[in-house]
């Protein structure tokens, strides 16, 4: 995996958004995988910044997001769908038919799990995902022991991660414990991922993805198979990093080396 490290969050988000505006420049009808939570807010504020100034464009992009609460409707403020608007969509020029987020309500969930994987199939694949990554390691809600080849189905969530995620509610008990979500198989599809981690919170589990072994108990880490795969953490997401030195000296390095990917 490559490893890009900022000393800040808001470094880190603007390098990943420069790195997304450059996937979208180079392909106007890219198909971006999205993902929802508290780590990819200053990606969507930059990739908003960038679309204002008339930098990146998304008037041709399909996007499908990693996952959804399950039971909770597209207006409640908790979901995904609500997150997704309220944060990205409605500053931006997408068309809303462009926009796939998994359903909390639909009353077939493998048949919903069957379309949604077809339908990114019918889209011609995710060219970039974004993931953050939670505290357990997981990445979308694939929590541990999910299978490495999974895709997209119905999980029901860790008791970390509803804690984790509690603060998003009023009361503890509001937090959903199922939630559907794109596989890891789903995830490992995609042309190219960036993963993100800001916080001390996260030193622990960004470590385990990018230096552990490969693992169904931290999915996070099925990313080391990834032939196109980047983590971009800020300083203290790094802390547990046994590498770090060797990320910092390629990136320092970065600019005389031979040019590997023409896009
Ligand atoms: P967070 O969640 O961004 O709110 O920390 C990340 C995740 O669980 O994937």
């Amino acid at each position: 995996m490559e490893v890009i490290i900022r000393e800040t969050y808001e470094e880190m988000s603007r390098a990943a958004a420069e790195a997304v505006a450059h996937v979208l420049n180079a392909k106007p009808g890219a198909v971006l995988g999205l993902a929802t939570g508290s780590t990819p807010l200053g990606l969507y504020r930059e990739l908003v910044r960038l679309h204002k100034e008339g930098n990146v464009d998304f008037a041709q992009v399909t996007t499908f997001n990693l996952d959804e609460y399950v039971g909770l409707p597209p207006n409640h403020p908790q979901s995904y769908h609500y997150f997704m608007h309220q944060n990205f969509f409605q500053h931006i020029n997408i068309a809303s038919q462009n926009v796939y987020i998994p359903s909390g309500t639909t009353d077939n969930y493998p048949a919903f799990c069957e379309w949604y994987e077809q339908r990114i199939r019918d889209c011609g694949g995710i060219d970039l995902q974004i993931l953050g990554i939670g505290s357990d390691g997981h990445i979308g809600f694939n929590e541990p022991c999910s299978s490495l080849g999974s895709r997209t189905r119905l999980k029901t969530l860790a008791e970390s991660t509803i804690k984790d995620n509690a603060r998003f509610f009023k009361r503890p008990q509001d937090v959903p414990i199922y939630a559907i979500t794109m596989g890891v198989g789903t995830i490992l599809d995609a042309r190219r991922v960036i993963m993100l981690a800001n916080g001390g919170r996260k030193a622990d589990a960004a470590a385990a993805a990018i230096e552990g072994p490969v693992t169904s108990m931290i999915t996070g880490s099925a990313l080391q198979h990834h032939p196109r795969a980047q983590a971009f953490l800020d300083r203290p997401a790094a802390g547990k990093l046994k590498m770090v030195e060797y990320y910092e000296w390629i990136q320092a390095k970065k600019p005389g080396a031979p040019k590997v990917f023409v896009d």
